[in-house]
């Protein structure tokens, strides 16, 4: 069992989870358990938990079902009457068992529920495992702009075992390496290196990455927690990464994005933004662009859908007086927060992006 303190909250990670989860809750009281999950968390999660913590036999579950467009105010306000229905009060407990749309969603409601209940974090993909149910980010999107609303607030815990990683598919294991390609990319040139080197056909033996990546995230989050300053290097490849997982949430006949498949195509163009503006070496542009377009397939991205592409970036949440704002690298693992670009270099980012395949 490893234990990474976080900002007043403990993260264990062990492959034998519902040893530390007993733990915890034999030294704590609560009025009142609720499991909220999705029908794929309930299906490969649940029942080992349940088998094994004595606690979570009376407790109640909701499950809501999977998926980003389901991160939404509709289903908060069902959440919300439920646990209501249920007879929550504040000294129950939320436990967010899923991924990161039932961790994002799930602290949300949590955070403003009778002004705020507890929550904890199992999260059970490898997104949410390394990033997502780490640092207090919490919130859902709104007419299918990423994560408008939310608050900043941390969960009690958070309980992570790569057990639960084994049913979870290729496709959904790449969308959380990208994750940790960022992390590297943004802070460590040894982990990008181990990253270059990973077996991301069986990910086995990915332990330690994982830790290795929660550990700079967390590093990172405790530094700045409500995101004034270099917690921003977290969003490299987001403000074009969110867009376009946007884009493809609003146009019904485009194929589903997964989250961090958004992210690596948004990294590259901002890498070719950071070769632009904050100086990264051609010969690093050139290592990013061909290491993650060889992981990822190409996004089918065309000049038409350039212009919503713009303007969904302007929803994003780091800008400030309209002016568009990147996280840029400088090298590899080391990021400049606090950075503008034109719109005419953003569509040569876009561009440079489509032609990387
Ligand atoms: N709060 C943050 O700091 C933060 C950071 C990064 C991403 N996010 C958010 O996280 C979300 C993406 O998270 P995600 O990729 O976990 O998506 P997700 O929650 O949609 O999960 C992906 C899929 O995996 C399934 N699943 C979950 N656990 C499983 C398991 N053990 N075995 C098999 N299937 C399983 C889910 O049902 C779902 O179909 C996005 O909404 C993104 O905005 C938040």
């Amino acid at each position: 069992m490893m234990e990474i303190k976080a900002r007043n909250y403990p993260v264990f990670i062990s492959r034998n989870i519902s040893d530390e989860i007993n733990r915890y809750f034999n030294a704590k009281f609560f009025s009142k358990l609720i499991v909220l999950a999705d029908e794929n968390s309930l299906t490969y999660c649940y029942p080992q938990l349940v088998a094994a913590i004595p606690a979570f036999e009376d407790a109640e579950i909701i499950e809501i079902e999977s998926g980003e467009q389901n991160k939404n105010i509709e289903i908060c306000s069902q959440l919300w009457a439920t646990l209501d229905e249920l007879g929550v009060d504040r000294q129950s407990l939320l436990i967010n068992l899923g991924g990161g749309v039932i961790g994002d969603m799930g602290g949300f409601v949590a955070s403003t529920f009778k002004r705020g209940i507890s929550f904890i974090n199992i999260p059970t993909t490898l997104l949410s495992q390394v990033d997502a149910s780490i640092g207090g980010k919490v919130g859902i999107d709104l007419s299918n702009v990423k994560n408008l609303v939310g608050v900043f607030n941390n969960p009690e815990a958070v309980f992570i075992d790569t057990n639960f990683l084994k049913t979870l598919d290729n496709r959904q294991l790449l969308s959380g390496f990208a994750e940790m390609i960022k992390h590297a990319l943004i802070a460590d040139t040894s982990h990008w290196q181990k990253i270059n080197k990973a077996d991301i056909k069986t990910f086995a033996d990915f332990d330690s990455l994982i830790i290795a990546s929660i550990d700079i995230k967390n590093r990172i989050v405790q530094d700045d927690p409500v995101e004034k300053n270099i917690r921003k290097a977290l969003n490299f490849g987001h403000t074009i990464g969110h867009a376009i997982e946007s884009y493809f949430l609003e146009q019904d006949n485009k194929q589903p994005l997964l989250h961090g498949e958004a992210i690596a195509a948004g990294m590259i163009c901002e890498t070719y933004l950071s070769g632009q503006i904050t100086g990264l070496p051609g010969y690093s542009l050139k290592e990013i662009t061909a290491f993650i377009s060889s992981i990822y397939p190409a996004i089918p991205i065309s000049k038409s859908d350039f212009e919503r592409l713009t303007e969904l970036m302007f929803h994003d949440k780091k800008n400030v007086n309209k002016q568009l704002n990147f996280s840029l690298l400088s090298a590899i693992g080391k990021c400049e927060i606090n950075q503008t670009a034109s719109l005419d270099l953003v569509k040569e980012a876009l561009i440079y992006y489509t032609e990387s395949y």
